[in-house]
């Protein structure tokens, strides 16, 4: 939670299953960095403006030689950059839509919403989900999987097994539920489907071909293998801080 911001705050804006709030550390005019744009993307209000690309938190190499830079890179600036774009380019549509009082493509419409919009929050947590060299998990989120999952190694164990089988294009992720107050490991088709709704995303793995084909070809295993050395536990204990005061 940002400085200055209580809880009733927080639950009007935090939004967590919305693509508008989820990615208010993403539009135009933050002056945010990466990291603690991934941070805020679940406290600012609501945008109004266009959806930018956030920077890296760290330099394109940073992360060798788990991913080299040019994956990185093409990552980034590419794949990442074009469910900006998409998601900008649906919202112009859906208020053309609006304008027109023409809905007869809403359902091709919600379903690119739900994609690129899915596709920006997701990218923003998986940057900031890794960082060279790894770091550890420990704290509340390490008690926390110790009794939902058993033990810390259940835990890691779980991750990695649904990450791995992700279905074609897909994620692994930690999440929390405010609901039952736990935490939950998920998988995600695509990017937008088998979420369970309110939960909040604490650490995500893009397993997309695209996120390790040059490094490691069909080696999903070996990738996801190298991400858990490079997870940034210690961003999804500050994202598990700011989701515990949901529930
Ligand atoms: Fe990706």
């Amino acid at each position: 939670m940002r400085d200055g911001m209580d809880r009733r705050d927080f639950m009007k804006t935090v939004g967590i299953g919305s693509v508008a709030a989820a990615m208010a550390g993403g539009t135009a005019g933050s002056a945010l960095g990466a990291e603690e744009a991934g941070v805020a993307a679940i406290t600012a209000a609501p945008p109004r403006g266009t959806y930018v690309l956030p920077e890296l938190p760290y330099a394109y190499g940073a992360l060798e030689p788990f991913l080299a830079g040019q994956t990185l890179k093409l990552h980034h600036d590419k794949h990442h950059q074009g469910y900006v774009n998409g998601l900008n380019a649906t919202l112009e549509k859906l208020a053309a839509a609006r304008q027109a009082g023409d809905y007869g493509a809403i359902k091709r419409l919600s379903r690119s919403l739900a994609f690129h919009g899915s596709g920006h929050v997701l990218h923003t947590l998986y940057w900031n989900s890794m960082t060279p060299g790894g770091a550890a998990l420990t704290g509340p989120l390490a008690e926390a999987v110790a009794k939902d999952f058993g033990s810390q190694e259940a835990f890691l164990a779980q991750f990695a097994a649904a990450t791995r089988a992700a279905e074609a294009s897909g994620w692994g992720v930690v999440a929390y539920e405010p609901m039952g107050r736990r935490v939950l490991v998920l998988q995600a088709e695509k990017h937008q489907n088998l979420t369970v709704w309110g939960v909040v995303p604490l650490l995500v793995c893009d397993v997309w071909e695209h996120a390790y084909y040059l490094d490691y070809q069909n080696r999903r295993g070996d990738y996801v293998k190298g991400f858990l050395g490079a997870a940034n536990w210690a961003f999804a204990n500050r994202r598990y801080a700011q989701a515990r005061k949901l529930g």
